[in-house]
Parts: C-alpha cells; structure tokens; sequence
C-alpha cells in the first residue's frame, strides 16, 4: 500500500558537488550544490541561487570548477554548504582546504578533492522556476589512486559521497552491483522472442 506524501523533491541519490569560481577580487568561492547534472556529454548544469556567493563569482569570471565530494572531506564539504561567502571573506580560507588555479580556465581547483570538472560558464538560465548555470566540461582532472589500470575513473575508489533530501543524511557510495546496457539484457531478449 503506498502512502502519499505531497509534493516534496523526491528523487535520491543527489551529488554533493563542489562548485567553486573566482570573484571580482580573485578571491576563491566555493559551495556544496545537490542539485546538478550532467545535461550533455560536455555539458553541466547546477541549479544555484543567483545570490550565493559563489554563484555571483561564477558570472563574474565565467568559468568553474566542479568537484565530487569524498568522505575523507564531508565535514569541508558540508561547511561550505553552511557557511556564505557573502558575510565570511575568508570563508573558503577558514574551511582548510586549498586551491590552484586551474590551466585551462580563470577558476580555482580544489586541491583535495579526488575528481574535478574544469569548466567555462556557456549559459545562464534564469526562468520563473529556474536559476541555473551552465557549464561546457573543458577538462576533467582526476588523482591517479581513483583510476582503474584501463585509467578510467573508479568509483569503488573515488569514496563519493551522495546526498539525501528525505532526511539530510549523506551516504557512502562504491559497491558496484551491475553493469548498465547489460543487466537488463536478458529482458531484451525475452521482449524480441
Ligand atoms: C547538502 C547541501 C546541498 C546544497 N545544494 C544546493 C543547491 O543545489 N543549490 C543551491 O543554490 N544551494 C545549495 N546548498 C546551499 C549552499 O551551499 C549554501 O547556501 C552556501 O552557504 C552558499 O555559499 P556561498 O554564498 O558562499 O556561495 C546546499 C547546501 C548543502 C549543505
């Protein structure tokens, strides 16, 4: 028996991005953001507010970072979700972690984190119900220990952390328990029989 709940965002897993710009100053900005996705093979989208810190920085400098929370950095993560670089100067200082500037782009890399998007602002979209930020995917730089031997991104090794919005838990990831194109095989082929 299912049980309704209203209207509420129910969709679980969310990433716990890490976007992060320079602002006018050169000063770095950085915030926790759930709500992104990729929206084409170069392409992401975060829905941010247009009054966060870091997304004025964003439109200033036109270019971003996004980077893929660990569980060796959840408390640094989850501050800079909290804490606002609107009334802390010093906010990503204070957080502890560091950055470089990335070579590709105008836009701080956050050195901790093991998987970075290093991006170019394409487009802001501002609708009634809509503010986001798209970013076309111009490099991505990843620690050599999240790879597999074939140099693809492992997630059994990344330590990501995913974010839920029934109860604010952040959850560990990593067990693969399938492979996509290829688990549901079986039913394609009972579906053509
Ligand atoms: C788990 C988590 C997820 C969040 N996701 C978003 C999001 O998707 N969009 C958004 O605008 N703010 C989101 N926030 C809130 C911002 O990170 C927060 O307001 C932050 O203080 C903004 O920092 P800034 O003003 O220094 O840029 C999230 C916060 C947390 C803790």
């Amino acid at each position: 028996m299912k049980k309704s709940l209203g209207s509420m965002p129910a969709v679980f897993p969310m990433p716990v991005l890490m976007v992060a710009a320079y602002d006018a100053d050169g000063t770095p900005q950085a915030m926790n953001a759930a709500w992104g996705t990729i929206c084409g093979m170069d392409k992401v989208a975060l829905c941010i507010d247009e009054d966060h810190a870091t997304t004025k920085a964003v439109r200033a400098s036109g270019a971003f970072t996004v980077a893929l929370a660990d569980e060796a950095h959840m408390a640094e993560a989850d501050y800079l979700g909290i804490a606002t670089g609107n009334k802390l100067a010093d906010k990503f200082a204070k957080s502890g972690l560091t950055e470089t500037r990335a070579e590709a782009v105008n836009a701080p890399v956050i050195d901790q984190f093991p998987v970075t998007l290093v991006c170019e602002l394409a487009e802001v979209v501002q609708t009634d119900h809509l503010h986001a930020v798209v970013g076309t995917i111009v490099d991505v730089l990843a620690e050599e220990d999240v790879l597999s031997e074939e140099g693809k991104i492992d997630p059994a090794k990344l330590g990501a952390i995913i974010f839920d919005q029934f109860q604010s838990g952040y959850y560990a990831t990593g067990a693969k328990v399938g492979q996509a194109w290829n688990a549901g095989k079986e039913l394609v082929l009972a579906a053509k029989a």
